[in-house]
């Protein structure tokens, strides 16, 4: 009779000491088979963990025969009985380390070729062979882990969002493009050859118009799909959550977002994360942290001695100041102990990134004196090295970098080397959550390049009331009721208040250099909602997969993603995208450019 293998007992990984004595039946896959000439032990793994079988050939020869056979990765259903491990051989680090399982029948339900890699927790196999072989590396604990918690980040999400009066609705994918900065991807249609859909790069328009029709309250747990250049935090499909609300302001939003993301933490991690989180507006992060993320986890600030800078004697800042340019600096506790080779380092990198070099000086006492050495101290005087340890509160054993030049360029340039001097002097403190609110973005970028304005954000997000009345003479001022929410160092959502009224929805897209023609073929359907009474409203959307990422502390996003593509778009195992039949092609009305 073979085993019933649909009446398993438990999952192998649950069998614990309460069942010493009882008889289990128990199904899974093979990690790893030991032959110790007549006694043979199989660990039998399934997605709850693995548990010690033990096959006796004294007392039962047929299975320890067919034992004998198995190998890794064979899929077996086993019946045997719970026993305790003798003294000395206890796993306390398993749930199942205390017992074993005698095994007195056993079934091959299949058999495995040798696995191209080890299915353990840590292995060096490339990443091409990995997702090539995804349903194996899906069999490795650290990659279920992480999906099982993915998992319970949605849930917990979805019962937050239901317990705060949000209705889930979905929203096409065969759709019309919303602008969120990237490039769609187009899917042709056969019926109308030559019109194409797109895939969204969000919901936003549809949730806008759920609002419009009276919803609320609606969130999402939405796939997006955006053809932009992938970095290890972004995939060309990737999931949101996504929200919005009528009838709200700015921190009304945050406040639901918060409420949700400490739930997260409480429930995921076990930390409790205070509320309300940090808020710091779009020009504070860049004057203190050069960029709009700021991790917040150590201090590092960026100071600006522009004013510093064109009384010292160094050409570089006084040429940079001449051209209406900044000098800013940054203290590095304790970077007097610094190598030469680490300020090396550092100083090529910069200037990988596009920096000219990376000016600096070091802080020292001579004769009970705190005084600038090396570097470029020999272009500061008694008072302006005075002038610049008040700047910047520097101690002896500091050392200060600088970066002079264009506003933008400094600030990213410092903001890079912020980010890398903590990681290389492992100044970020472990255990920290840092969320932090930014609030008060800029609505426009104006790109010389070009000569025009873009919507930083997306241009359905409103101005602040006190900018309406320079929104079309002066855009350039005016900031948005628009958020970012940043943990660590990495944003993990941004959202804004919306635009509710035609003609201000209108004044936005002339400023983007939209004609009353393209507005009207772009975005009609919205414009023409906006004519029937539409409430105040606004929302958010969350990267789903980095927030997984953060809290299983894995560093790429693929490891959170049951099938992720590669960093150039593929799908390794599928092989996709991949060529289409000529027939195909045909019926669709589409030639392929040589
Ligand atoms: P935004 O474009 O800022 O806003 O996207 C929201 C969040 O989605 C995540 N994200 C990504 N994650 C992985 N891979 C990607 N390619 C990727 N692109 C974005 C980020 C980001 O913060 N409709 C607006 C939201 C709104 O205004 O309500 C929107 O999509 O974590």
């Amino acid at each position: 009779m073979p085993l019933a293998y649909n009446q398993r007992t438990c999952y192998c990984g649950d069998v614990g000491v309460e069942r010493i004595g009882q008889t289990v039946l128990l199904v899974g896959w093979v990690h790893s088979r030991r032959d110790l000439g007549g006694m043979i032990f199989i660990d039998l793994r399934d997605r709850e963990g693995l548990v010690q079988l033990k096959f006796d050939p004294d007392i039962n020869p047929s299975a320890h025969g067919v034992a004998h056979k198995v190998r890794s990765e064979y899929c077996l259903a086993v019946r045997g009985q719970v026993g305790p491990r003798p003294d000395g051989l206890v796993n306390p680090n398993l749930k199942t380390g205390a017992i074993e399982v005698q095994v007195s029948e056993i079934d091959v339900l299949s058999e495995s070729e040798t696995p191209i890699f080890a299915l353990a927790d840590e292995i060096d196999t490339n990443e091409e062979t990995r997702l090539e072989y995804r349903f194996l590396d899906l069999r490795r604990r650290p990659v279920q882990q992480a999906l099982i918690t993915r998992h319970r980040i949605a849930k917990t999400i979805r019962d937050y969002f239901d317990e705060h009066g949000f209705i889930e609705i979905e929203t096409p994918f065969l759709t019309k493009s919303t602008p969120e900065g990237a490039r769609d991807y187009l899917v042709p249609s056969r019926i109308y050859p030559g019109h194409f859909y797109a895939l969204p790069q969000s919901p936003q328009l549809f949730k806008q118009l759920l609002m419009m029709s009276g919803f609320d309250r609606y969130v999402q747990i939405v796939r997006c799909f955006r053809d932009e250049d992938l970095r290890a935090d972004r995939q060309p499909e990737f999931t949101q959550l996504d929200m919005e609300m009528s009838f709200v302001q700015p921190p009304d939003v945050l406040n639901i977002i918060e409420g949700c993301l400490a739930r997260l933490m409480k429930v995921i991690l076990g930390v409790e994360v205070p509320t309300p989180f940090p808020r710091m507006t779009y020009d504070e992060a860049v004057r203190d942290y050069g960029i709009d993320r700021p991790d917040t986890r150590y201090d590092l600030k960026i100071k600006d001695v522009t004013a510093l800078g064109k009384k010292t004697t160094f050409g570089v800042f006084t040429e940079a100041v001449a051209k209406g340019g900044v000098v800013r600096c940054i203290r590095v506790p304790g970077g007097a102990a610094m190598t030469r080779k680490e300020s090396d380092a550092l100083t090529e990198d910069m200037k990988g990134i596009g920096a000219g070099g990376l000016p600096l000086v070091k802080v020292a006492e001579e004769g009970g004196k705190v005084v600038l050495q090396t570097g470029i101290a020999k272009f500061f005087t008694a008072e302006t090295s005075g002038e610049l340890l008040t700047a910047t509160s520097a101690q002896p054993g500091d050392s200060v970098f600088f970066a002079a030049g264009p506003a933008s360029d400094v600030s990213r340039h410092l903001a890079w080397l912020r980010e890398t001097v903590a990681k290389r002097r492992h100044l970020i403190p472990a255990g920290k959550w840092n969320f932090l609110w930014v609030v008060e973005f800029p609505m426009f970028d104006f790109h010389p390049e070009d000569g025009r304005y873009y919507a930083v954000h997306h241009p359905f997000t409103t101005p602040r009331d006190e900018d309406l009345p320079y929104l079309e003479s002066d855009p350039g001022r005016c900031k948005a009721k628009a958020y970012d929410i940043v943990l660590n160092g990495v944003e993990i959502g941004g959202g804004s208040i919306r635009i509710h009224r035609a003609e201000v929805q209108q004044a936005v897209f002339r400023i983007l250099n939209m004609s009353p023609e393209e507005q009207e073929l772009k975005f009609g359907f919205l414009l023409k909602a906006l004519r029937y009474g539409p409430p105040p409203h606004g929302g958010i959307a969350l990267g789903l997969d980095r927030i997984v990422m953060l809290l299983t502390g894995t560093a790429s996003i693929r490891d959170v993603l049951a099938f992720p593509k590669t960093a150039r778009a593929m799908c390794l195992l599928t092989q996709a995208p991949s060529p289409v039949t000529p027939e195909q092609l045909n019926e669709l009305g589409i030639q392929v450019a040589k």
